[in-house]
């Protein structure tokens, strides 16, 4: 029996095959690489270079390999590009996994993890943001996770599929062997850091006139290895018999754009040019999670939930690999 891991060689879904495998999980990523990095995932995994809208593929994949669960990472991630390709979203993120249910439905596979988001909340109208939270996105993307969300209840309902959505806040650190290689790059702290490398000549504020402690918006960093150990929780939560839930992950810190960068700075050393620009639409004031759930239901507590550490693991990993997985 094995797990099915798609989009096992992004950012996330790399580090969490890594912790599956030293949980000494059976793993086969499915990656059709347009975002992600052929590198990421250790030689020693079976890869199959294939997208999970492929039903042929995914069905071979289930028999030859005794698919019991499947862990979905694989979609198109990028906010402003969703407003600008809503169609290659919802193409992307809802209907090819569609298909990928269909197939797993087809070979009995009973258990889903699916990384959804905090963006399924948009605005927030109370914090920290708990799972009660009404969910009304900003954008394609949050969209096409919340339409994920009810496929999946909707599939439970029909169907008896088992499934834990965790809504995650901002991703970030790195291990070792995976970090952050997004290309073209639009997480804040891998562009912090490039900037800290002399890659990029400064980074831009967008907006320091919030209503915030200094004036720029405040998120939730999560590390990736405490995004990892949470799938491997809500693996067994769902073979021990849980029922399928919505499950936030985040550590219910908020840090602000200048203090990443402050932190960044103290970290590498480097000097990191900042300017203020005009606000960005659509950029929210303050995400911060409520992860009571994920302690109560999953015993899931973040062991990295400290900006420093993040960004000292980051670091490690961008000035070790300062051009990413690119050789
Ligand atoms: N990074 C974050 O802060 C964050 C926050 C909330 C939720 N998420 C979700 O977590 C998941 C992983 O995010 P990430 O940052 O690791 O992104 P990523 O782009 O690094 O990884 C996604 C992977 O999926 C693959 N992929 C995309 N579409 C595919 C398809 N149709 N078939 C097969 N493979 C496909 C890509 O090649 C890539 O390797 C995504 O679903 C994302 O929406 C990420």
């Amino acid at each position: 029996m094995a797990i099915l891991v798609t989009g096992g060689a992004g950012y996330i879904g790399s580090a969490t095959v890594l912790l599956l495998r030293q949980a000494g999980e059976q793993v086969v990523v499915l990656d059709n690489l347009s975002k992600g990095h052929r590198a990421a995932v250790s030689a020693s995994v079976p890869f199959y270079e294939g997208d999970v809208g492929d039903t042929t593929l995914v069905t071979r994949i289930c028999r030859e390999h005794g698919i019991e669960a499947c862990i979905h990472f694989a979609a198109f991630t990028d906010v402003g590009e969703s407003v600008e390709k809503p169609h290659e979203y919802y193409s992307n993120n809802v209907a090819h996994s569609f298909t990928l249910l269909a197939a797993l439905q087809a070979a009995a596979v009973r258990h889903v993890v699916f990384s959804s988001t905090c963006a399924t909340y948009g605005e927030p109208l109370h914090l920290p943001i708990d799972e009660t939270h009404p969910q009304s996105p900003c954008n394609p993307y949050g969209w096409s996770k919340l339409m994920l969300e009810r496929v999946l209840t909707d599939y439970d309902r029909a169907f008896g599929l088992r499934f834990v959505a965790l809504r995650y806040f901002n991703a970030a650190g790195a291990l070792p062997e995976c970090g952050e290689d997004h290309r073209p790059e639009t997480h804040l702290i891998p562009i912090v850091l490039q900037t800290a490398l002399g890659q990029r000549p400064q980074v831009t504020v967008f907006g320091n006139d919030y209503d915030t402690p200094d004036g720029t918006p405040v998120r939730d960093y999560i590390h990736i290895a405490d995004l990892g150990q949470a799938h491997l929780k809500a693996l067994q939560y769902l073979r021990t018999g849980g029922g399928s839930e919505m499950i936030n992950l985040g550590n219910g810190n908020g840090y602000s754009v200048l203090e990443v960068i402050e932190t960044a700075r103290r970290v590498s050393r480097r000097e990191i040019p900042a300017v203020i620009a005009a606000r960005r639409a659509g950029d929210a004031v303050r995400l911060i999670a409520d992860a009571g759930k994920a302690a109560a239901l999953l015993g899931w507590q973040p062991q990295f939930p400290e900006l420093q550490t993040i960004i000292e693991t980051a670091w490690a990993w961008h000035s070790a690999r300062p051009d990413g997985y690119k050789k």
